[in-house]
């Protein structure tokens, strides 16, 4: 069913971070509407960076772009959307915070290619396959720390936990660190949350002194695996040089940063969206544990689809061009709406029902196909499938028992606390 909209088309502003605090359903309607009205739809860049000391300047705004269509033609167009100029945010990010955060998601080619070489090398099928093992073990570590309560916050116990402790053992982070990594990661994606950057706190700022401090555990592990090769993913981006190519220390700090951030936040999100998804979708969840090996090989992906854990990335016009009749020019901002595109009802069928067994699924919750397509996908499939299978069989009757506490950012369509009840096991 389509949702109902109490906003007209002129009272739609995605800068305003109120319009992200409405209930989902009214923010869907809202994008139906400019789907079908206003498909590039101009908007004013949001008050944030004129908030901060260190991005003073409101740019010129950006086109949100909302059909699934469009957001596929920009993506396989890296020549005329490209990704390296003032990053992939919003607003154009200062010098010193792309070399942070800017990583290769905000690099064009050759660069971008020579990276994802490097990187896709150290990713090889053997440490795949090491890695997916390794989410059996701590899933069910997880599972067993939480399931004796009967009671708790699904997110920090048991979906965030996860994919933390995961991409730390994959990167060989010390458990010590953890709590650090978390709550790095949390301020870096908090969208200006008043919950991870308090009221009066720059929240530029704020994100650069997260981003120096990943980058300071990275200077020390780097360091240390020089010294003590091990067989983790530090080690391999260290050491793996690919015609004589190899990462420089930045580079490294902000991969290590992109990884901790990316493979963090959004399966984390992707999870806690499943366990509200399964509570108000019963009948969807008994088909699911009803033959978990089948269903998961297509729900996992519904579940990427309906959460949309990223809502959009920024491409950045590189020269005149025309989309869906609508003249773009050099430096034109361009935000690809993920969510949008995962509804757009041109490409899916009755896009608002929550199917487990939904096929074809084209959602683009990884990206829409393009040099940037996300490169943890395999790995945040994997572990969606391990915990839901484990959580099924393990705690089988968990639910919510309260709406999502949800996060404040037009960025990551987040789930801060969601309590959850069981029979303890
Ligand atoms: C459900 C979980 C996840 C979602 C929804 C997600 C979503 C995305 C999206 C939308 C992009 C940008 C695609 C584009 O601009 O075309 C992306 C890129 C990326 N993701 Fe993910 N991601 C997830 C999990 C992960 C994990 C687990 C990792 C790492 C282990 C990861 C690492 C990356 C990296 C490194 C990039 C940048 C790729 C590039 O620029 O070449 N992601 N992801």
């Amino acid at each position: 069913m389509v949702p109902d909209t109490p906003l007209r088309l002129d009272e739609i502003d995605l800068s305003d971070l109120a319009f992200w605090g409405r209930p989902w359903a009214e923010r869907e309607a809202a994008f139906g509407v400019l789907r079908r009205e206003r498909p590039l739809a101009f908007f004013e860049e949001p008050d944030m960076a004129l908030a901060s000391s260190l991005a003073p300047d409101r740019g010129p705004g950006y086109r949100a772009v909302t059909r699934h269509g469009d957001v596929a033609e920009i993506s396989r167009h890296p020549e005329i959307y490209c990704s390296g100029q003032g990053a992939v945010s919003i607003f154009d990010l200062p010098p010193e915070m792309v070399e942070y955060f800017a990583g290769m998601i905000s690099t064009d080619n050759p660069r971008h290619a020579r990276l994802r070489r490097i990187v896709s090398a150290a990713f090889n099928p053997r440490r795949i396959a090491s890695i997916e093992e390794n989410i059996e073990e701590v899933a069910d570590r997880v599972i067993d720390r939480a399931s004796g309560f009967g009671e708790c916050d699904f997110v920090p116990e048991i979906a965030a936990a996860l994919p933390l402790e995961i991409i730390c053992e994959m990167m060989g982070v010390p458990p010590s660190e953890y709590t650090t990594v978390f709550n790095c990661s949390n301020v870096i994606l908090s969208g200006g949350d008043t919950e991870f950057i308090p009221e009066g706190t720059d929240p530029v700022l704020a994100g650069l002194t997260a981003g120096q401090q990943l980058t300071e555990l990275m200077h020390e592990l780097s360091a240390h695996r020089m010294e003590h090769p091990v067989d983790d993913l530090t080690t391999a981006l260290i050491t793996t040089n690919i015609d004589g190519e190899a990462l420089t220390q930045a580079e490294l700090a902000s991969f290590f940063i992109l990884l901790l951030t990316a493979g963090n936040e959004t399966t984390r999100n992707a999870i806690a969206h499943a366990l509200w998804a399964f509570t108000e979708h019963p009948d969807q969840r008994a088909v699911w544990a009803a033959d978990p090996a089948t269903v998961a090989t297509t729900g996992v992906d519904e579940i990427v689809r309906w959460a949309s854990p990223v809502i959009w990335m920024r491409r950045t016009v590189t020269e005149d061009t025309v989309l869906s009749g609508e003249e773009l020019h050099p430096g034109d901002k361009v935000l690809l709406f993920y969510n949008s595109a995962n509804r757009d009802e041109s490409v899916f069928d009755d896009p608002y029902r929550f199917d487990v067994r939904r096929d074809p699924n084209p959602h683009f919750g990884f990206g829409a196909a393009g040099p940037h397509f996300c490169l943890g996908a395999h790995l945040a499939r994997r572990e969606i499938d391990v915990m839901l299978r484990k959580l099924l069989v393990r705690l089988p009757d968990i639910e919510a028992t309260a709406e999502p506490d949800r996060l404040h950012s037009s960025f990551i369509n987040g789930i801060k606390h969601l309590p959850c009840r069981f029979t303890p096991a």
